[in-house]
This record gives C-alpha cells, structure tokens and sequence, in this order.
C-alpha cells in the first residue's frame, strides 16, 4: 500500500523537487529548449518524434515532454510530484495551450493497477526516476510493460557509490529542511 504523495512529501520523507522546477519556470529559455531537443534526438538515434507517442515517467519540470511534443510526439506525462505536475502544466500552457495531445497528470509508477489502463507507447521515457520510487525493480517492470513491440525504453537510473552517496543523501536532507 502506497502512501499519499502529499503526505509523503509532507513528511519528509522523500525530496520536494517541485520548489526546484518553479524556479527552473523563471530561467528557462529558448536556446535551453533548443539543446534538450537537441539532445533527445541524438539519444534517441532520431530526426523527428512525428507520428510518435511518448509516455514520461517522472517528468519533472517537464521540459522533455515539451521538447517530445515539439519535435511532434504526441505525449503524456506524469509525476508523483504534485509541485512537479503543476511546473508541467505550466509549460504546457506556455507552449502548447488545450493541446489534446500532450496529456499531464499526476501518478506513481508503482501503482500498476492506473498503469494498466495506458496502454503501449513507441518511446517510454523515465530519466532519473525509478530509484526514487523506494522500489526500483517493481517499477521497472511496470514501465517495461508499456513499451510498444519494438518500441523503445529509455531509463536512467543512478547506483549506489556508498559512502559517497550517503553524503549527498544526508546534503540533500538538509537542504530540503531548510527550503520548508
Ligand atoms: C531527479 S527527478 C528527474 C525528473 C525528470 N525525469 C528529468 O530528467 O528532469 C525525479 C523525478 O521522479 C519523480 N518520482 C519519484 N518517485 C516517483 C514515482 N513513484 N512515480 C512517478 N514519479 C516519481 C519525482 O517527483 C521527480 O520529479
């Protein structure tokens, strides 16, 4: 059984990276655009998305699902984050307005049971996600599920360096206590 994840943010017991993308909103620029799409296209060995779907898990800011939709996809988002979500729909009010082809809400990807009703997508995209789900090979799975027959699955997922990361976590902690 999963938690509320407004509680759950609430209770500190994850990172609020929401605050983070609200600020992100401020300085984002065309030529940041420009590189993500850059970069999407190159990573993902492409010329265009058009004609595409593009499901993101974790979307964050949402600046890969506007770079998706620019580049032609027709693409759905969403996060855990409700801060996050809100950031999402904010640039697609910028950029693409009551577009019925960019759909944004907010979900976990543990919970099967919603993930059962998406269907299968051409490109599935969770960049930097499935480890903060606190059960990175459920989620794994339920992500792969939703990947087209010779559709494509693009994950990244960070490892446990030890000591290291047990640093940053403890870093991340404090910062994310003095932010509320
Ligand atoms: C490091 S950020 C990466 C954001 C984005 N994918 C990017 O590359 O910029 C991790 C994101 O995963 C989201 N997240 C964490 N657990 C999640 C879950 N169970 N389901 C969906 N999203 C989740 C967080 O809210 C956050 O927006």
């Amino acid at each position: 059984m999963h938690m509320n994840a407004e509680s759950e943010i609430n209770e500190k017991e994850r990172f609020a990276f929401g605050s983070n993308w609200l600020n992100f909103l401020k300085s984002l620029s065309d030529e940041r655009i420009a590189e993500a799409e850059k970069s999407l296209l190159k990573m993902l060995g492409e010329e265009t998305l058009r004609g595409r779907t593009f499901l993101n898990i974790g979307s964050g800011s949402g600046l890969f699902s506007l770079t998706a939709r620019r580049l032609g996809a027709k693409v759905r988002s969403f996060d855990y984050d409700p801060q996050s979500v809100k950031c999402t729909e904010e640039l697609k009010r910028r950029y693409f307005d009551d577009d019925p082809d960019w759909e944004i809400s907010e979900g976990n990807a543990l919970d099967s049971e919603w993930l059962a009703s998406f269907g299968e997508w051409d490109i599935v995209y969770s960049w930097g996600v499935l480890h903060h789900t606190g059960d990175m090979w459920t989620a794994l799975g339920n992500v792969a599920e939703l990947v087209k027959p010779g559709g494509a699955l693009f994950i990244s997922i960070y490892n446990d360096q030890g000591r290291r990361s047990r640093i940053w976590s403890s870093i991340k902690k404090r910062y994310n206590a003095k932010e509320s």
